[in-house]
């Protein structure tokens, strides 16, 4: 056996997600099938890790190798999908509490975070994060071009800006910062500061 493991359920989504402002029902629902699709990977693939052959391990090709390689891509699926799904729902604005004071001690504005993390989402063809560093003591606008590419150890995430087309395309076509500007107006600041509560970051 090379692993144990549980399978895992899709998360509900949250009413509120499917009346958000500027993203339509229609892309929600699409885009929770997908993330539904993740979730039934990552149990398929490590029911097949269980009775994978180790001693034929190979870094060019080998099937542990193969299954290793896409659970990264499917955990990674989850977990940006998760964050995405629990945090819209808001009403947008500055962020207020701990994670606003946090924004303004380490980008200096909300508004210099806002056009960073923008900027980082317009750069990326997957993902943009803002995450808290544990070693750095601070945020940081991360990007990722795919659902396993490119997060930092101990790096947690608070803010995921999917940027991949399925995310946008129906509502807004190819014009992607027009669907990040209504990504913010639709946050809630009240989730993240739940977050960074519940993680104990502290300023
Ligand atoms: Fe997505």
């Amino acid at each position: 056996m090379a692993t144990n493991y549980e399978q895992i359920t899709a998360r509900e989504l949250k009413p509120a997600l499917l009346e958000l402002d500027g993203i339509s029902r229609e892309t929600i629902e699409a885009h929770y099938k997908l993330y539904q699709g993740y979730v039934n990977k990552r149990n398929e693939i490590l029911g097949k890790l269980d009775g994978v052959d180790l001693s034929s391990a190979n870094q060019v090709y080998s099937d542990l190798r193969s299954l290793k390689v896409d659970l990264t891509f499917a955990i990674g699926g989850i977990k940006n999908h998760e964050i995405y799904f629990e945090h819209l729902g808001g009403i947008g604005g500055d962020p207020a509490g701990i994670f606003g004071d946090l924004v303004k001690r380490d980008f200096g504005s909300v508004d210099a975070w806002r056009a960073d993390m923008k900027a980082t989402g317009m750069a990326g063809r997957g993902w943009a994060w803002t995450a808290y560093d544990w070693d750095e003591g601070r945020l940081f606008n991360y990007l990722g071009d795919a659902q396993n590419t490119f997060p930092v150890w101990n790096a947690t995430a608070l803010v995921a800006l999917d940027v991949y087309e399925h995310a946008y395309f129906i509502d807004f076509g190819t014009d992607r910062a027009s669907y990040i500007d209504k990504f913010f107006d639709n946050l809630d600041y009240d989730v993240i500061n739940d977050w960074v509560q519940k993680y104990g970051i502290r300023k």
